[in-house]
C-alpha cells in the first residue's frame, strides 16, 4: 500500500451532521436520508499551494483533499487538469473584461462527469466493492462505464430511451449492463430504485455516494489555481443535480479554511437552468431554502432537465453565501449560446453549457455584469454530444 497523503477522516451527514467511518456502504444517511459528505482534517496539510501547482497530471494532484488512503485504489484515465480558454470576442460583445471558458469537454469521455467517475469509482474500489450502478441522463452512465471497465468492476446503468445514441453505444462498448427505461430522469430514476432494491447494488448515484462530488470538487480547486488563488468575479454553472455547482462551492471553502486564497470573496456562483426545467431558478426568485419539484420537466439540454433535485438546500446555501443568481434560458437560447461558443472562441459546447452562456450574455443584456467582471463559463460537456440539436440551430 502507498498512502496517497489524504487529509480525509470521515463522512458525516449534511442534513442530520451523524457521523460515519469510511468503511461505511449505506447510502444516503441511513438516519435521515440526507447527503453524506467527506471531511478533512485541515490543520494537517503539510504540502504548500507551489507544491500542488507545480504538480502535473490529473485532478488527483489534489489528492490530499481528496477521500482515497491508498494510491492502488485510483482509477485514472488523466481527468481534470482541463484548460481556462479565453474568449475575448465574448468579453467584447459582453461588455465585460474577460470571459472564460473552463472546458470540461476535454476529459476522457467528454464531460465533467469523469471526475465524478474517477472518484466515485476509485471509492467503490476503496470499499472493495465488485458492482455498482447508477441511474443517468446518459454522460454520467458513460463516464462510470469507462470507470468501471478500467477497474474490473461490474456496472449497471439505467438510462431512458431518450439518451443520445454515443451514451447508449458508450456504456455497452465499455460492457456494461445498459437497462433502458421510458420516461424521463424522475422516472428513471424511480425504476432505477426498485432495481437497486431488488438486487442490492451499491449506488454511485448523484449525491448517494460520498466520493462523487468530491471529484467533481477538483473543478473548483483547478479554477482557484488557474486564477492565481482568486477566482473569477463571476461562474455561470448548467444546473442539474447541482453536483459541480457544490463541488465548486465546497473547493471554495476548503482554500479559504487552508488559507490559499489571495481573496476571500468568493466567486458569485450563477445556476443556469432551462426554462422548461428550473426549480432552482424558481426557488432563487422566490429567496426560498428549498425548491418545489417541477411538474412536466421538458428541456432538450436533458443533464439540467432535473425536476427534483435533493441537494436544493445545498445548492442555495452557494448561491446565496455567494451573492449568484439563477437564470432560465430557452432550448433555442441554449443552442445559440452553444453556437456562440462554436463561433466566437472556437470551444465546441453540448446544449447544457450552451445554458450556462446563454444565462451570462442574459445578464449583461440586462445590465447585471459590471465592466471589470471577470466571467466564467463552465462548458461541462463538448459538443459532440449534441450534434443533433446543434444541427436543427445552424441557419
Ligand atoms: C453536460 C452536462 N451538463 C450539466 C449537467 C448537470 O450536472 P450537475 O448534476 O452537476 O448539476 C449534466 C448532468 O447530467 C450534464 O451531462
Ligand atoms: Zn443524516
Amino acid at each position: 500500500m502507498t498512502q496517497t497523503e489524504s487529509l480525509v477522516s470521515h463522512f458525516e451527514c449534511y442534513d442530520c451532521g451523524a457521523t460515519y467511518n469510511l468503511e461505511h456502504t449505506e447510502f444516503p444517511c441511513p438516519e435521515c436520508g440526507g447527503i453524506l459528505d467527506p471531511k478533512y482534517d485541515y490543520d494537517d496539510i503539510d504540502v504548500s499551494r507551489e507544491e500542488v501547482e507545480s504538480r502535473s497530471g490529473s485532478m488527483w494532484k489534489y489528492r490530499e483533499l481528496l477521500p482515497i488512503l491508498d494510491t492502488d485504489d485510483i482509477v485514472s484515465m488523466g481527468e481534470g487538469n482541463t484548460p481556462i480558454v479565453d474568449c475575448p470576442e465574448l468579453a467584447e460583445e459582453m461588455g465585460v473584461a474577460r470571459v472564460a471558458i473552463k472546458d470540461e469537454g476535454q476529459n476522457p469521455t467528454n464531460t465533467f462527469k469523469d471526475r465524478g467517475a474517477s472518484a466515485s469509482i476509485s471509492g467503490a474500489s476503496q470499499q472493495n466493492i465488485a458492482e455498482v450502478a447508477i441511474p443517468s441522463a446518459g454522460n454520467a452512465g458513460q463516464a462510470a462505464s469507462a470507470y468501471t471497465a478500467r477497474a474490473g468492476i461490474d456496472c449497471h446503468v439505467v438510462l431512458n430511451y431518450q439518451s443520445n445514441d454515443i451514451q447508449k453505444t458508450m456504456v455497452e462498448a465499455h460492457g456494461a449492463d445498459l437497462h433502458l427505461v421510458d420516461g424521463k430522469l424522475d422516472k428513471a430514476g424511480g425504476a432505477f430504485g426498485e432495481l437497486r432494491d431488488e438486487h442490492g447494488w451499491y449506488t454511485v448515484a448523484t449525491f448517494q455516494t460520498p466520493f462523487r462530488h468530491e471529484g467533481k470538487k477538483t473543478m473548483g480547486l483547478e479554477i482557484f489555481e488557474q486564477f492565481d488563488w482568486d477566482g473569477p468575479d463571476e461562474i455561470f454553472y448548467p444546473t442539474g443535480g447541482g453536483v459541480g455547482l457544490i463541488g465548486i462551492w465546497k473547493a471554495y471553502q476548503e482554500l479559504a479554511k487552508l488559507g490559499w486564497l489571495e481573496d476571500e470573496t468568493p466567486p458569485s456562483l450563477h445556476v443556469a437552468q432551462s426554462s422548461g426545467c428550473a426549480p432552482v431558478v424558481e426557488a432563487i426568485e422566490d429567496h426560498r431554502e428549498e425548491h418545489d419539484a417541477w411538474e412536466c420537466p421538458e428541456s432538450i439540454g436533458r443533464g439540467i432537465e432535473v425536476p427534483d433535485p435533493g441537494a436544493s438546500p445545498w445548492m442555495l446555501e452557494a448561491v446565496y453565501e455567494t451573492g449568484g443568481t439563477g437564470v432560465a434560458v430557452s432550448d433555442d437560447e441554449a443552442l445559440e449560446g452553444a453556437l456562440a461558443s462554436a463561433r466566437h472562441a472556437g470551444v465546441e459546447m453540448c446544449v447544457e453549457p450552451g445554458a450556462a452562456l446563454a444565462a451570462a450574455m442574459q445578464m449583461a443584456e440586462e445590465g447585471k455584469l459590471d465592466e471589470d467582471d471577470e466571467v466564467l463559463i463552465i462548458n461541462t460537456g463538448a459538443g459532440n454530444k449534441a450534434t443533433g440539436a446543434l444541427s436543427y440551430a445552424i441557419e
